[in-house]
């Protein structure tokens, strides 16, 4: 049964101050809870109380120390029933759990030796009966009783307040968090743990203790992770005044976890994937990942803890936000341009086809039937997206003055994705009434530009319209508020800017780029005084998270790509030119001829690449094609043919690798990495030029295979060791690749993070003997289908990234798909329902394909234990 975003009551009752006492067993847990309730003098519910709780064994039960009749109160498989309770009182409920059993990895579980606990989102619930809904915000005083041997280490939210050594054994510490917070922010670990330890110095002058809590093996894995927090806590303080509150911050790394991190009030638990790493262990891509999620948790301090969500379906509130701010971070430290390349290629790849699919939801949902379903793309990376757009339209003072009223105004409160858009409205005096659907309209808009140039008249005319396709529930669409960034090229760089009946622009000396605002279904834009006919650089910086259609010609894409200010614009050119040739040899092929591919591209390519003034790190992503699961998104309307994708798409890395040969060559020399590893960006930068020449070379030539076992064998980073290994295991004899995959896992077997990237790289290999191999893997002792990270590896890089073998015509790879989540479905519903992902786009193949895709969710329909999170999706894409 579905929940609605119309139907939000507020709660009748308040709990001003919860008091838990866990004692922590091997097979079971008691928690012991006093909270301490208190009417809502608004609420015009009666005086029952229902609280939520699941999997609870519920031990007494007592009012004001008054145990309850049997009469008194009703449990459910969803909560307990109070008929009656007084006005204010204080309720103290003993349950029993068993989290040495919990396989979910939602409440209180064990992962590896250590109790810790994952409440958001509504995890609370089965850990104690409790009113878990984030605009009931409590005291927390938490008192953690445990074995010492086996725990020594007892954290939970806030202070340490009281420890003590107790005669049998075991030992007590409580902790206060003085900050009123929701249920889902509440955290508990208890383990044999190590830290490495640092300091904050606040702006207003606070001296906070930070601590990394790992297993003593990890000890020397935690730096990274450290200095990307007191980098964050410094950028929090520069760029939005966002001081930290509190004396200490916990971070602590877990193997088994859903997702990549949470943000519990002061004591985060992480993912190790996202926390752990080193230069020998850890790639390039998981440094960053590394420093951008220790942001991104760190933020939520005040972008979702401080001011946190009224209810679920604002959690873009704090996820928008929060993905906005760390984008930002990141491109600050690091590459802007190369930072936005990859947000938009996440957005184009994966967030416009959820947009697309049956799935499909706006950034404030109004509906759902398991929330966890919803930690989306569309909640997470199109939320910010949609801040970001108010930030280009109020310009970074107003967004500011916006983001200190927010939260100014709302500190303490549970509050609406609204108070968000009425704080930047009422700081900045911008109207943003039409841009407010962006919160409630799903869907990718259409912008379509066509344009007209006079050259009498010097005038260069631009029509724009803006459409968005019908979604689920949603047939018509209103105009939204688009930004469009744009500037005009001309022969000589880019032309300043006069639009018809506008001003000049006095205050920006260089007015080559300007943000026209799309606002109906046709507008026009006219520019004077344009001496030639320019070329359109269009959506600047990927100003609005819309698909673009401008019909550009191979040699205006050239001119864009070479010689654009923009460099998203650049980058995107060479995208869009890679799409047109790939779209011609497909024709080619589907006609049975060999196929040619258009010089223009190869040479703009070669140039390209021999441009050493040019950032290394762009010059790769504007190499890099397109991937296969990309392709068959923008062919989903004709119904995607994978083998004809990946036929094209061969041919073209081929090309391009065969013709641009001895640059390659060159750019794998020039860009070596000589200065001892860091993980800065002129390195990564070289060295992911480096690594995709290697990869292109082995496509040229299959001798060249040999640069790449020299790399590997010379490697002394996990960067360039796994990229020579990926390039054996995919280019390289069967011969080679099996003993280069030997002796990595050899060399690495004793490092459970390391030997998850042996498993993907393996999950994408090519060949027949794809799935045969991944099914092998699953039994192997390195495997673990307990644990998220080894699943996604394995399970998911295999249905995502080896589009050919996982679309067998056989449908084999569907029905390995299904299996798993089948074995998931009961133990971890979050992961099982993750899994679907590639199975809900089966509308977008050819309907042989989409025929077997379908059959396999029907089969998952059917299923007599089905969870509900399974159910959401596997129903919902079999909707018609
Ligand atoms: N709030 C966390 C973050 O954004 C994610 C937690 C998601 N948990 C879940 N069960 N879906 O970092
Ligand atoms: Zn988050």
């Amino acid at each position: 049964r579905a929940t609605f975003l119309q139907e939000y009551q507020p709660p009748a009752y308040f709990i001003e101050r919860t008091e838990l006492a866990f004692d922590l067993y091997e097979d079971y847990t008691t928690v012991l809870a006093n909270l301490h309730c208190l009417r809502n003098a608004d609420s015009t519910a009666d005086n029952s109380l229902f609280l939520h709780g699941e999997e609870l064994e519920l031990q007494s039960l007592a009012i004001d120390g008054r145990p309850l009749a049997e009469d008194e109160y009703q449990i459910s498989d969803k909560g307990l029933l109070i008929h009656r309770v007084p006005e204010q009182f204080e309720l103290s409920i003993g349950t029993r759990i068993l989290p040495q059993d919990n396989a979910s990895l939602e409440g209180l579980y064990k992962s590896n030796k250590m109790f810790c606990t994952q409440c958001e989102a509504e995890g609370f619930r089965k850990i104690t009966y409790y009113l878990d809904r984030p605009d009931v915000m409590s005291e927390f005083t938490v008192t953690i009783e445990a074995e010492q041997a086996r725990y020594p280490v007892l954290l939970s939210n806030g202070n340490a307040i009281h420890e003590e050594s107790l005669a049998n054994g075991r030992h007590r510490v409580r902790w206060h968090d003085p900050h009123p917070k929701p249920s889902y922010l509440f955290a508990l670990v208890a383990g044999d743990l190590h830290y490495i330890e640092d300091h904050f110095h606040t702006m207003g002058g606070r001296e906070v203790c930070l601590r990394i809590f790992v297993e003593a093996k990890d000890l020397g894995k935690c730096q990274h992770a450290m200095d990307s927090l007191k980098k964050s806590m410094r950028w929090d303080e520069e760029v939005y005044g966002r001081e930290y509150d509190l004396d200490i911050f916990n971070i602590v790394a877990v193997d088994d976890f859903n997702m990549g991190a949470m943000e519990n009030k002061s004591l985060n638990i992480f993912n190790s994937s996202c926390v752990l790493c080193s230069p020998e262990t850890t790639t390039d891509a998981g440094f960053q990942t590394v420093e951008a999620i220790v942001a991104h948790e760190y933020f939520h301090n005040w972008s979702g803890n401080r001011v946190t969500c009224r209810d679920w379906f604002q959690l873009s509130l704090k996820e928008g936000f929060t993905v906005f701010r760390d984008a930002e971070f990141s491109a600050d430290m690091g590459s802007r341009t190369v930072k936005r390349v990859a947000d938009a290629t996440v957005l184009r790849s994966h967030q416009f086809a959820e947009d697309a699919g049956p799935m499909a939801h706006p950034v404030r949902p109004e509906s759902f039937i398991e929330i966890s379903n919803f930690y989306t793309l569309t909640v997470y990376e199109k939320g910010a997206e949609v801040v970001r757009m108010i930030h280009t339209l109020l310009g970074a003072e107003a967004f500011r003055r916006g983001s200190d009223l927010y939260f100014e105004r709302h500190d303490g409160q549970a509050v609406t994705c609204e108070d968000f858009v009425r704080a930047m409205e009422d700081a900045s005096g911008v109207d943003l009434t039409q841009f407010r659907r962006w919160y409630s309209q799903a869907g990718t808009p259409l912008v379509t530009v066509r344009d007209d140039y006079d050259a009498e008249a010097e005038r260069y005319t631009l029509t724009v319209t803006q459409s968005c396709p019908p979604t689920p529930g949603q047939p018509h669409k209103e105009p939204m508020l688009i930004p469009l960034a744009m500037g005009l090229l001309g022969e000589a760089g880019n032309l300043p800017l006069k639009l018809a009946g506008q001003a000049p622009d006095a205050e920006t000396a260089d007015n080559t780029s300007t943000v026209l605002l799309l606002s109906e279904p046709e507008q026009h834009f006219v520019f004077e005084q344009v001496r030639e006919r320019p070329v359109p650089s269009l959506l600047r910086g990927f100003s609005a998270p819309v698909r673009l259609d401008y019909n550009y010609s191979r040699a205006e894409l050239c001119a864009l790509m070479s010689r654009d200010d923009d460099g998203f614009v650049r980058w995107d050119a060479a995208q869009q030119l890679a799409l047109s040739v790939l779209d011609e040899i497909q024709q080619q092929l589907t006609d049975g001829q060999e196929p040619s591919v258009d010089p223009l591209y190869l040479d703009a390519c070669a140039s390209l690449l021999a441009d050493t003034s040019l950032d290394p790190a762009l010059v790769a992503e504007m190499l890099r094609l397109p991937t296969e699961s990309y392709l068959a998104e923008l062919a989903a309307a004709e119904g995607a043919d994978v083998e004809l994708i990946h036929r094209a798409r061969e041919a073209l890395e081929t090309a391009l690798a065969q013709h641009a040969e001895s640059q390659w060559l060159d750019a794998y020399r020039r860009s070596v990495v000589n200065a001892p590893y860091a993980p800065v960006a002129e390195q990564i930068a070289a060295r992911s030029l480096r690594n995709l020449s290697l990869y292109y070379l082995a496509c040229a030539k299959a001798q060249h295979i040999g640069l790449a076992q020299a790399q590997y064998a010379a490697a002394t980073n996990m960067t360039d060791r796994l990229a020579a290994l990926r390039v054996i295991s995919q280019r390289g004899t069967q011969q080679q690749s099996d003993e280069a995959l030997d002796s990595f896992y050899r060399d690495w077997q004793h490092d459970s993070l390391v030997i998850n990237q042996w498993l993907q790289l393996q999950s994408a290999m090519p060949g027949e003997g794809a799935l045969a191999r991944v099914r092998s893997l699953m039994d192997h002792e390195a495997f673990d289908l307990r644990n998220p990270n080894k699943v996604r590896a394995l399970v998911a890089g295999f249905s995502n990234n080896n589009s050919l073998q996982f679309h067998r015509p056989d449908g084999a790879g569907y029905a390995f798909l299904a299996e798993v989540i089948e074995q998931l479905n009961t133990r971890n519903p979050q992961i099982a329902s993750r899994l679907l992902n590639p199975l809900t786009r089966w509308r977008n193949y050819r309907p042989d394909r989409g025929e077997l895709m379908k059959a396999q969710l029907e089969r998952l329909a059917a299923l007599p234990d089905l969870s509900v999170d399974v159910y959401e999706v596997v129903s919902k894409s079999l909707q018609d």
